[in-house]
């Protein structure tokens, strides 16, 4: 990817409307049951989790978004410092650069800010099927990093005039980079979420850990559109394509993944109901970029804090000490999310939404 276009993403996405318009995450057809009665005090609740081997002190990661770029440095530093702060997960933009022009590595140099936390690297599927697997692996260890996020993104290179326009490949290269990597490739989307039938087919490639990455948050195709120019006020139907992030988490959850959902995860009470519906953590891109234009470090990091304790207090209020407890909590569901669960269900053998119970 040239550095001119990850810098126009960067701006665009700190200033623009870059969200799906009509379509949402139909996380507002989740709705939690409130305990008048709670058990608990605040202190009790642990929001502690773990990803890719490692503890983490609440469910979250900090999605992919930079790198390459010198504007990248302080931008993933700063993260990588709240990630060890925080004691959440910090998943780093492309490393496409790395492998394009043998950049060097400086932008995703973190592990010395973020010691004991999980950092994924990053690469597109169309770039690790023309790459050689040591070379993959490279992006992974020169970097310290525990593990390598491959994104899919189809209906992003489909509205790019330069994008990909071939998308074979995909399961050999998968299937090659778990047996090199085993328990280390996590597969993303970019926006558009992930299918039962896509999350059964990266189970047999070996794949262990998924993030849906849905709609309903940041639009990449709008972002390309707009890149390309497009009147702000225009919208193509490409814009607005993608699977609904709750509708798949419950989707996949049932297969057993370490499983991340992000995709439109704004606050405390969208990460408890993605937790509810069977993810493990939930993941945002979009709002800590947003955060770190307004205040920096800072502004990242007070955002996140807050998203924590809103988990915190939902998990009061639902009557759930730990997240256990909260993944048992039974929530309605409703409206276009229960017609999709009906609509769908009787395809599959293992139901969707059976979520793992703990
Ligand atoms: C500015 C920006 C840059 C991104 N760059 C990458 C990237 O390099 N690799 C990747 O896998 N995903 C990338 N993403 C996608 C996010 O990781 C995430 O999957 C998607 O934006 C949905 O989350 P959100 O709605 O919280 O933004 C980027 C997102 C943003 C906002």
């Amino acid at each position: 990817m040239s550095q001119s276009r990850k810098l126009d993403h960067l701006k665009i996405c700190a200033g623009m409307d870059v969200e799906f318009q009509e379509k949402t995450t139909l996380l507002e057809d989740v709705h939690l049951v409130h305990d008048a009665l709670a058990d608990i005090s605040l202190k009790e609740v642990s929001t502690a989790a773990a990803f890719m081997g490692r503890p983490l002190k609440a469910p979250l990661l900090i999605c992919a978004i930079s790198g390459g770029v010198q504007e990248a440095e302080k931008l993933n530093g700063d993260l990588a410092r709240v990630a060890q702060k925080l004691g959440i997960g910090f998943c780093l933009g492309s490393q496409r650069p790395m492998l394009d022009r043998g950049a060097p590595i400086g932008s995703y140099e973190v592990r010395r800010h973020a010691p004991d936390v999980p950092i994924l690297g990053n690469i597109g599927i169309q770039q690790a099927s023309a790459a050689d697997p040591a070379e993959i692996e490279r992006l992974v260890t020169s970097i310290q990093a525990d593990g390598l996020a491959v994104h899919l993104n189809p209906a992003m290179e489909l509205s790019q005039t330069e994008g990909d326009r071939q998308f074979r490949r995909g399961f050999e290269t998968l299937k090659r980079l778990t047996r090199r990597m085993p328990g280390k490739i996590m597969v993303k989307e970019t926006g558009c979420g992930i299918s039962r039938s896509v999350a059964e087919r990266l189970k047999k490639a070996g794949v262990r850990t998924v993030d849906v990455a849905g709609a309903g948050g940041t639009s990449w195709t709008r972002v390309e559109h707009l890149r390309r120019g497009m009147d702000p006020s225009r919208r193509t139907w490409l814009d607005e394509w993608g699977i609904p992030t709750a509708a798949s988490i419950v989707e996949v959850s049932p297969l057993g993944f370490e499983l991340v959902a992000s995709g439109g995860v704004r606050s405390g009470v969208d990460v408890a109901k993605c937790l509810l519906l069977g993810a493990d953590l939930a993941g945002m891109a979009l709002p800590v970029l947003r955060a770190h234009a307004a205040g920096g470090y800072d502004g990242a990091l007070s955002f996140l804090a807050r998203v924590i304790d809103e988990l915190k207090s939902v998990m009061i209020l639902v009557g759930a000490k730990n997240l256990t407890a909260l993944r048992n909590h039974d929530p309605v569901i409703t409206g276009r999310l229960r017609q999709w669960i009906r609509s769908r269900d009787s395809r599959f053998r293992r139901p969707i939404g059976s979520r793992k119970r703990q």
